[in-house]
């Protein structure tokens, strides 16, 4: 779903929102606030979110492929398989050419085939930045809905992706190097969160979601809101991708990994060993990033086996909601 601002205005009108719902408020299962909602049409689960993005490569093709996989993630953290995606475009008519956005949308049907998705329509608007997604409904069994909040103390967090995407698109932004640098940043952004998802329900994990913009702390948090439950992170386990220390030091941070830490400056305790730029990567925006995975350790054997990218990154240990990060520890028993 989108930016936590909107989330809190839709959750600040959620009685108003609920009435409108009149007799069918019960059919809702999932609400706002976590990857996407869930609703029920008779006996049939649907699962349902919305996301776009402005662009963050420079070749067309590339970043509605990007984009593609970026909305479709939020339906592969909940446990849902996508079934029709709508396309979002904003698109300014007097500065690109109509081919740009054909090409834009090729990259996305690229994607969306690949899901196993049909596009069945979508709007577009004249607008001064350029911005793509998708709208995206998908089916989902009513009981293996994968949930952000629901860690279990003992349970062993799993990341399916490297971390680093914001740092990197941004110096690809600054021009400090071109899209050819960023070809390993980009082949994880395409890479589609199925088979993790697929990974997570076999695993009978007990939490999950997906890492976008808040970071990898920021939704780690957002797994945590109001339980039981603090997350111990071991920094130096967490994958981060080629380059993105060396660029980290040079300043190359984007503005909302500096954001995302001050928003979490009271909910996640650093110890002194974690320096400053690894605390920054651990907050850095991503885009189509991994999932981020709770499950019981016997159970991470599902990952190992299946030749899948994963890491052990912490574990869930009882608390109040918050989350330490350490420099490096023992996760495994
Ligand atoms: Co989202
Ligand atoms: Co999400």
């Amino acid at each position: 779903m989108g930016p936590a601002d909107l989330e809190d205005v839709i959750d600040s009108i959620r009685a108003e929102a609920r009435d409108c719902t009149g007799a069918r408020a019960d059919a809702v299962l999932v609400w706002s606030g976590d990857d996407a909602g869930v609703y029920m049409i008779g006996d049939t689960a649907i699962v349902e979110t919305v996301d776009f993005i402005t662009p963050l490569v420079n070749d067309p093709f590339t970043f509605g492929e990007i984009s593609a996989a970026n909305s479709l993630s939020d339906i592969y953290a909940m446990g849902g398989r996508p079934v029709a995606a709508l396309a979002i475009a904003a698109f300014p008519g007097c500065t690109y050419k109509t081919e740009v956005l054909k090409a834009i949308l090729q990259g996305a049907l690229k994607t969306i085939k690949r899901a196993g998705v049909v596009l069945i329509g979508g709007h577009s608007l004249e607008d001064s930045e350029l911005k793509f997604g998708l709208s995206v409904t998908g089916t989902i069994d009513k009981d293996r809905i994968l949930r952000a909040g629901g860690a279990n103390e003992g349970d062993i967090l799993i990341l399916t992706k490297p971390i680093g995407i914001g740092v990197l698109t941004t110096a690809l932004k600054r021009s400090t190097f071109g899209d050819e640098h960023i070809a390993e940043a980009v082949k994880w952004m395409t890479t589609l969160n199925a088979e993790a998802s697929e990974l997570a329900l076999k695993a009978g994990a007990s939490a999950c979601t997906d890492v976008t913009g808040f970071g990898l702390l920021g939704h780690a948090y957002n797994m945590l809101r109001n339980s039981q439950i603090d997350y111990v992170i071991s920094a130096d386990d967490v994958p981060v991708l080629d380059n993105v220390v060396d660029l980290a030091d040079e300043g190359m941070c984007p503005g909302g990994a500096y954001k995302n830490l001050k928003y979490l400056s009271d909910k996640v305790g650093f110890s002194g060993a974690v320096n400053m730029q690894q605390r920054l990567i651990l907050a850095d925006p991503q885009t189509s990033g991994g999932l981020l995975v709770a499950v019981k350790e016997e159970n991470i054997e599902v990952f190992r086996a299946s030749g899948a990218f994963y890491a052990v990154i912490g574990k869930a240990v009882k608390g109040s909601g918050k989350i330490a990060v350490e420099k490096k520890i023992n996760i495994l028993k």
